[in-house]
């Protein structure tokens, strides 16, 4: 499928983080995301360099978290996945559970497999719009199937 204003916004971005992919947590989180009918789109693992971290995160440059939040985000592969279905972004949100892992319900991603609030398994983008953004940011139109 090409990309037109009109599917995108069936789209988002996803991240399994690096504390997920360590600890071979990979294959049961993309086990999720297809039960759970969403289609892969684009797939690939990236170790994320700091300028990349930083990059993505710029939203949250100025707060407290940051500079732990790169550490985090460079400490090993990641995978970034586009996903696709209806209303993706809050499907996606709403499968992942609430950013803090500790208070995440059982049955979320972050909740099974998360940590903490920083080390979460996973990342969402927020908007429709954002998800163009970050699709855009890890993946070439050629990558998209
Ligand atoms: P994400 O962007 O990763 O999907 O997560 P989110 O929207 O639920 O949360 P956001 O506020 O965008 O925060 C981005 C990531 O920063 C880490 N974080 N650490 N130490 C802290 O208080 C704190 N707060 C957030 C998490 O890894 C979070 O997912
Ligand atoms: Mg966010």
């Amino acid at each position: 499928m090409t990309d037109t204003a009109e599917n995108l916004p069936k789209r988002t971005f996803a991240i399994i983080k690096p504390d997920a992919v360590r600890a071979g947590n990979t294959g049961n989180i993309i086990q999720r995301i297809t039960d759970n009918g969403f289609k892969l789109r684009a797939l690939k693992m990236v170790h994320m360099t700091r300028p990349i971290a930083e990059g993505f995160y710029a939203v949250h440059r100025e707060r407290p978290f940051f500079n732990d939040l790169v550490e985090f985000m460079t400490s090993g592969p990641s995978v970034v996945m586009a996903l696709e279905k209806d209303n993706a972004v809050q499907a996606w949100r709403d499968l992942m559970g609430p950013t803090d892992s500790t208070k995440a319900p059982k049955g979320t991603i972050r909740g099974d497999f998360g940590a903490s609030v920083q080390e979460n398994a996973t990342h969402g983008s927020d908007s429709a719009e954002n998800a163009r953004i970050e699709l855009s940011y890890f993946f070439n139109a050629t990558e998209f199937c």
